[in-house]
């Protein structure tokens, strides 16, 4: 297999010197290759993995997620001790959540924000401290209400005005007062995609600026809600510290307003604090996106002669995306001419758009390397796609494997612990795949594979004996 012409390659990607080397700006802090040239994580062979749990595999570095959880803490902690202030950091635990991942972080110091009835009985199912959660949506049920409630979450961010008279409501039947965030839509287009930017002003989420002051002059009215801060979060994948100062000035201004009618300990400036997908990428360290956030904060509060109150972020992406590595293993290998003269190497792996459904969604890059073996051939322009009836169906756009990339080798996509667990489905009635703790050697399932029996079992035509075994007889893995 030879390399393809240079018209199929992103303008981004650069031809590697060694297709086999692992960037440890993307991989996982453990991740390296052992003495046969197969991919180590967390000190176990993806052939190991292989063999025990099959392809594909999400596999998470437990050390790595516990490193940047730490990490984060301490940015924002000393980010905010500088200026004789305090910060608390919250795992946006929609980025990939299982009770171990929720335990991992709270040994780390952090607190956990869910978005959801079923994200908020994860956390509690893990042991998490009620009081330690943040609560978030756009349109949270009543059951959810209630449950939060009664679980006694330490805060719930509302974001609608019917939102918070049904919580009010809920507070006062269970006789308990509710600290509450307002979410403000700031006004600020961060610089991503724009499904991923969500404080300008045409979508969903929050109050707009203006509307804040009659939303928190009727909370504080209630006797039920106690109002404790604002919020606001402006997007996904940002790598400048800009928007997040921008946001944080506007957030100030009104803080500082809403201060005359009552103390104000917190203010939540959310997550979205971007990691590398490909060598292309280039975030800000968190420290440095952290002073540069909490400078402005501290300044904007200097400015108006008013005590920083306390500083909350919400990271999921940062916290999980760079531990996470899915494992496939290459069925087809297929040349594709696209024009008479170029043609493009196309290898199917077992997974796809429903365990990686980021790349469908927004364009999103990755890298990939072969897992099961280092090669010397010289690196081969690829596109790793998916087994899925779509076209869309693209697991890493373009790359370089070695040219020799055959069926049965293992890929492994890096980078890939936030937003693909959480965000994949059963497209084609494929069943989700199981995630893998690795650490010191040792493996761990922390959410099992699922089966096609799993799946036809909600089918109630399906309900028969005969039925459930014919699936059980097809599975494959
Ligand atoms: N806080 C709030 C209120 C959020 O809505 C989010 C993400 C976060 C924190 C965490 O953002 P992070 O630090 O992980 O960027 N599915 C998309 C990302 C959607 C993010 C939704 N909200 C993706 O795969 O890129």
């Amino acid at each position: 297999m030879s390399a393809s012409p240079a018209p199929l390659v992103p303008e981004w990607l650069r031809a590697p010197s060694d297709a086999n080397a692992l960037d440890g700006a993307i991989w996982p802090g453990s991740a390296r290759r052992d003495g046969d040239g197969a991919l180590e994580i967390g000190g176990v062979s993806a052939l190991q993995l292989r063999e025990r749990f099959g392809t594909p595999l999400y596999v998470l570095d437990e050390d790595d997620v516990r490193v940047h959880a730490r990490r984060a803490l301490a940015a924002f902690s000393d980010a905010a001790a500088r200026h004789g202030g305090r910060a608390r950091v919250y795992y946006a635990g929609k980025a990939l959540l299982t009770t171990d991942v929720v335990r991992w972080v709270l040994e780390e110091g952090l607190r956990v924000d869910v978005c959801s009835a079923g994200e908020l009985a994860v956390a509690l199912a893990a042991g998490a401290d009620p009081a330690l959660l943040g609560f978030h949506g756009n349109n949270k049920s009543g059951p959810a209400l209630e449950r939060a409630v009664d679980a006694g979450v330490g805060s719930v961010i509302v974001d609608s005005a019917i939102e918070i008279e049904r919580l009010s409501a809920v507070a006062e039947r269970r006789g308990v007062v509710q600290p509450v965030l307002v979410r403000v839509r700031t006004g600020v287009h961060a610089e991503t995609h724009a499904f991923l930017a969500t404080a300008h002003e045409d979508q969903k989420f929050g109050f707009a600026l203006d509307d804040v002051p009659p939303v928190v002059a009727r909370i504080r009215e209630l006797p039920s809600l106690h109002f404790t801060g604002l919020h606001a979060h402006i997007g996904s994948q940002i790598f400048e510290a800009d928007g997040f100062r921008a946001s944080a000035a506007r957030l100030v201004e009104l803080h500082a307003e809403l201060l005359a009618g009552g103390d104000i300990p917190l203010l939540n400036l959310g997550g979205g604090f971007g990691i590398a997908y490909t060598a292309a990428d280039r975030p800000l360290p968190i420290e440095e996106i952290a002073t540069g956030i909490v400078d402005a904060v501290a300044d904007e509060c200097a400015v108006r002669g008013i005590r920083l109150p306390e500083l909350a972020f919400e990271p999921g992406r940062a916290i999980v995306g760079q531990a996470g590595v899915t494992l496939y293993e290459a069925g087809t290998i297929k040349p594709v001419r696209v024009t008479d003269d170029l043609t493009r190497v196309y290898v199917s792996v077992d997974g796809g758009m429903s365990d990686n459904a980021r790349p469908a969604l927004y364009g999103a890059q990755y890298s990939a390397r072969l897992a099961s073996r280092v090669s010397d051939e010289p690196p081969a322009l690829v596109r790793v796609v998916g087994h899925h009836c779509e076209s869309g169906d693209i697991v890493v756009d373009a790359e370089y494997l070695p040219g020799d990339v055959a069926p049965g080798d293992l890929v492994a996509v890096p980078a890939t612990g936030a937003y693909c667990f959480s965000l994949s489905s059963t497209y084609n009635y494929t069943p989700r795949p199981a995630v893998v703790a690795v650490r010191e050697g040792e493996a761990r399932v922390l959410v099992r594979r699922e089966t096609i029996e799993d799946l036809l079992r909600r089918d109630t035509g399906a309900h028969s004996d005969e039925g459930i075994s014919m699936a059980a007889r097809s599975e494959t893995k």
